[in-house]
């Protein structure tokens, strides 16, 4: 965060467009002030976005006015329902709204508004960071109205409602996810009171759609440390509401004197680990989920101990289900999840063992285009307090990546296609389709894949060849 004093405000909010408003509002005789996220990113020297505007009067007459004013290149829409309006010019949204005065019913998002002062508006707000308001208006141009001391909050990393927060959280239980999401995002402390407040309504959350919550998680995951928000959610009750699965990863079994890791803590750690090397937000979705088969397939067995034994099938099974519910993309996305769930566990039991050029080759072939992805996961799921096993298992990836490499570029199997069609087999024994055409393209996948035969077509010819005699098979006599 850094200090700024008026005039720096004043310089910062030098754009032609903010000069426009000003003296838009100047002649109508209204109060206005930029308010909210793009106050508070100035601040946290934040990238900011959309631009919003608060009017003491009305939001729609002042937007209406700098259309005029800003000519052709401004679009201007309205929403009377609301009491909003937007104006889009070249690339710069600003919203407007008149000040307000809210009050929530019990079972909806949707407030009954009344006009109010700036303070009424700045009180209905969410949190104190994102409350502050600079005027506009040119005798004042700068001027930071702060009422609850947000810029204080800022300078401690502290989240916190203007409000009471039972107040604040029962208005809109959507903000229950935005204060763990702002958290997370900056690394902020939720001040004791606030934190409270999440745990005594968190039921709430149920009135709020799922598309809302799926948002502000992808936030969560996409913040330097996702594994932040994941425990506070945690901790206070609402990841049990959203997100029973992952809660279900918790908790340690001892038999005999062995416990199990818990699975929940590894998958946080998976996760940040992940966060440091990917800004893909659906590979992260991959770490958060490469172990939500664990608890199905948990068992204790005498002579091994601890078994999760197909565990990344039952979660690649799990996802369709988990993706629907949470409303996430139910398209090329999921699948992408689901493959590397599936998949999450090969490159390791290949680097536990000799790397050989068939598994890999094996591995290459089903993992294709993602396999770079799918080796980014495997790492990241190296949590071993064992530096020597740690050291043993990041040393043998070395070796698959360069094996990776090699092969890839000897005998293309990332995108494999059949160097012999089906077609060419039809047409050399006369066959119309059959299983025994089926058969042959398999044996002979395989023995590209078991570097029997290099991924060529006259080799791969040859082979069929041989393969077809022994299955009895002809080649139609050729004509002349
Ligand atoms: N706001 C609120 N309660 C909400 C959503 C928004 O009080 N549930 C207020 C806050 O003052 C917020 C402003 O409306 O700063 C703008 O909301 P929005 O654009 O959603 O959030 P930002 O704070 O700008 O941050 P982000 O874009 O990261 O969501």
């Amino acid at each position: 965060m850094i200090e700024l004093t008026q005039d720096d405000l004043k310089e910062r909010l030098n754009a032609p467009i903010f000069h426009h408003i000003s003296e838009t509002a100047d002649e109508l005789g209204l109060e206005c002030y930029v308010v909210g996220g793009y106050v508070r990113d100035l601040f946290l020297q934040r990238p900011s976005k959309d631009i919003d505007v608060v009017v003491v009067g009305s939001g729609i007459t002042i937007a209406e006015a700098l259309g005029k004013k800003l000519g052709k290149g401004a679009h201007v829409s309205v929403f009377r329902n609301f009491g909003t309006a937007q104006v889009k010019y070249h690339n710069i949204e600003v919203e407007f709204v008149g000040a307000r005065k809210e009050s929530y019913q019990h079972d909806s998002r949707k407030p009954i508004v009344e006009d109010g002062t700036l303070e009424d508006d700045q009180n209905r707000r969410d949190f104190t960071i994102n409350a502050l308001a600079v005027c506009l208006n040119k005798d004042r141009y700068g001027e930071l109205v702060d009422p609850f001391d947000g810029l204080e909050d800022m300078r401690q990393g502290n989240i916190r409602t203007p409000l009471d927060p039972d107040i604040t959280f029962s208005d809109d239980p959507l903000r229950m996810m935005r204060c763990v999401r702002f958290a997370t995002q900056l690394n902020f402390y939720i001040e004791d009171e606030t934190f409270e407040a999440l745990e005594r309504n968190k039921e709430r959350i149920n009135i709020i759609s799922r598309e809302r919550i799926a948002d502000e998680l992808n936030k969560i995951l996409l913040s330097p440390i996702p594994s932040k928000g994941f425990v506070d959610l945690d901790r206070c009750g609402l990841l049990e509401l959203i997100f029973p699965e992952l809660v279900a990863l918790q908790g340690v079994e001892t038999v005999n004197g062995r416990a199990h890791k818990d699975n929940f803590y590894h998958t946080l750690e998976v996760v940040d680990n992940i966060a440091k090397v990917t800004d893909n937000l659906w590979l992260r979705w991959a770490a958060l989920l490469h172990d939500i088969g664990k608890p199905r397939t948990k068992r204790w067995e005498p002579r091994i101990g601890w078994t999760f034994h197909n565990h990344n099938f039952i979660g690649e099974k799990m996802i369709p289900d988990l993706f629907r519910r949470m409303k996430l993309p139910m398209n090329e996305k999921m699948k992408y999840v689901q493959k590397l769930v599936g998949l999450h566990m090969r490159p390791i039991v290949i680097a536990d063992d000799v790397v050989t050029d068939s598994a890999v080759r094996r591995l290459l072939f089903e993992a294709g285009d993602d396999i770079d992805d799918l080796m980014t996961l495997c790492e990241a799921d190296i949590t071993s307090k064992n530096q020597v096993r740690k050291q043993h298992f990041l040393d043998n990836f070395k070796l698959v990546r360069q094996k990776l490499k090699d092969l890839e570029e000897r005998d293309r199997i990332r995108n494999f296609q059949p160097p012999v069609t089906g077609e060419e087999i039809m047409e050399t024994f006369g066959l119309t389709p059959c299983r025994e055409i089926g058969s042959l393209k398999s044996s002979i996948k395989d023995a590209i894949l078991d570097g029997i035969i290099p991924n060529e077509h006259d080799a791969a010819f040859e082979y069929m060849m041989k393969k077809a005699t022994q299955m009895g098979l002809v080649p139609k006599p050729k004509q002349n």
